[in-house]
């Protein structure tokens, strides 16, 4: 069962025990991978040279360190780690990633980054609910 996990993190604290819970979930299921996502948003090309590419280069970084860091949260697991950087909508990015790549499970927080506390749900999570091609764990 779950045979392959996409976990999906935004530097928050939820992603950040969504990260440590599929770790748990990868070694007691045996898994054969855990994927881990992470978007960044898009950046627009009327920026022009030379700050397209250092915005670019900072949003990578950035996505770098938060994946970096739900690697450690994750820990070691039996099976393969595969590590996903995708530029644009984060729900989209996830529901994408889950279909193609045939996961069984996506593990994510359920609030992120955004502002809006006394939410239940963010709207990356409720995307995914309400559109993702397999079961989703919500991490509260
Ligand atoms: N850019 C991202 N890349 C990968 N996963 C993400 C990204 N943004 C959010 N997530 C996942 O979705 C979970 C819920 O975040 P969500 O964005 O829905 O909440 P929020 O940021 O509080 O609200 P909102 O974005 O609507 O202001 C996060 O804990 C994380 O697992
Ligand atoms: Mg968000």
């Amino acid at each position: 069962m779950f045979a392959n996990i996409l976990l999906a993190v935004d530097g928050s604290e939820h992603a950040v025990r969504a990260a440590k819970m599929a770790g748990d979930l990868a070694r007691n299921m045996k898994s054969e991978s855990l994927r881990i996502v992470v978007a960044f948003s898009h950046i627009p090309a009327y920026l022009g040279e030379p700050n397209m590419q250092e915005a670019i280069d900072a949003r990578l970084q950035e996505a770098e360190k938060i994946l970096q860091n739900a690697l450690d949260e994750v820990g070691k697991i039996p099976g393969e780690i595969k590590t996903e950087l995708i530029e644009g909508s984060p729900a989209e990015a996830i529901i994408n990633v889950a279909a193609t790549r045939n996961s069984k499970l996506i593990v994510m927080g359920s609030r992120g980054m955004g502002s809006l506390g006394s939410l239940l749900l963010g709207s990356t999570s409720q995307s995914v609910v309400s559109q993702a091609p397999c079961p989703v764990l919500i991490v509260r």
